[in-house]
C-alpha cells in the first residue's frame, strides 16, 4: 500500500515531532512525514526535521499576517499532503481551514480533555491548572483537530497519575514520557491506515 504523505506542524521543541519520527519503519508503517511546517523560525522541531532529512518550511505570521493559512495550505497542497499532524503547534486555526481537511487534522493535548483544554490551554499552561485544581490524575488526549479549539473527535488517551511535590516542568515530562510520545505515533499509524485503505476502495 502506498504511504499516506503526512505533514507535522510544530511551533516549539518538538519532542513529539522526534517521537512520530523515531516510529517510523515500525509503529508507523502506513504514514510518511514529508513535510515539517513551523510558526516560529527559531523552534528547535526544524533543527529534529532536519537531521531526519525531513524538508522544511517556516511559515510566520509576521511574515504573511492574513494569508498566513492560504500559505500553509499551499505548502501542503504542493506537496501533496493528506494527512497533518499538529505536533504543539501553538496557534488556531480557523474553520476556512479545519473544514477542507475534515478528519484529516490530528492534535495532541497535554490533558485529558475536555478537563483543561480549549482557547488559553496549552504548553505548560495545562500542567499549571491542572496541579492548582489538584487532580489526582491526568493524562494526554489524541483528538481530530475542527472549529472548536480541542472540541474534534477523541482519538486516544492515556492517564498519568499526579505525584505529590509535582512542579508544572515535571508533570509535564512524565505526562509526554508515559502518554504523549506512546499514543501519538499509535494515533498517526491508526488514521494513516485507515486512509490508505480509504485510498485503495
Ligand atoms: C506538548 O506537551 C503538547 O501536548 C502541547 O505542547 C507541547 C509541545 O511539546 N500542546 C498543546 O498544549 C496544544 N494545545 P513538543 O514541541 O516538545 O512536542
Amino acid at each position: 500500500m502506498k504511504k499516506i504523505r503526512i505533514a507535522v506542524l510544530v511551533s516549539g521543541g518538538g519532542t513529539n515531532l522526534q517521537a512520530i519520527i523515531d516510529a517510523q519503519g515500525s509503529v508507523i508503517r502506513s504514514g510518511e512525514v514529508v513535510l515539517v511546517i513551523s510558526n516560529n523560525e527559531n523552534a528547535y522541531a526544524l533543527e529534529r526535521a532536519k537531521q531526519a532529512n525531513i524538508k522544511t518550511a517556516v511559515i510566520t505570521k509576521k511574515a504573511y499576517g492574513a494569508a498566513f493559512e492560504t500559505e500553509i495550505s499551499k505548502a501542503l497542497e504542493e506537496n501533496k499532503i493528506e494527512l497533518i499532524v499538529l505536533a504543539g503547534f501553538m496557534s488556531i486555526l480557523s474553520k476556512d481551514f479545519t473544514s477542507r481537511y475534515d478528519h484529516r487534522i490530528l492534535n495532541i493535548h497535554p490533558s485529558l480533555i475536555p478537563s483543561f483544554c480549549g482557547e488559553g490551554f496549552y504548553g505548560l499552561k495545562v500542567h499549571e491548572a491542572a496541579l492548582s485544581k489538584g487532580v489526582k490524575v491526568t493524562g494526554a488526549t489524541v483528538h481530530y483537530v475542527n472549529e472548536i479549539p480541542d472540541g474534534g473527535e477523541i482519538i486516544a488517551q492515556k492517564a498519568v497519575t499526579v505525584q505529590d511535590g509535582d512542579t508544572p516542568e515535571v508533570l509535564q515530562r512524565r505526562v509526554m514520557e508515559e502518554a504523549e510520545w506512546v499514543i501519538f505515533p499509535q494515533a498517526v499509524e491508526q488514521v494513516a491506515k485507515e486512509l490508505g485503505m480509504r485510498n485503495e476502495e
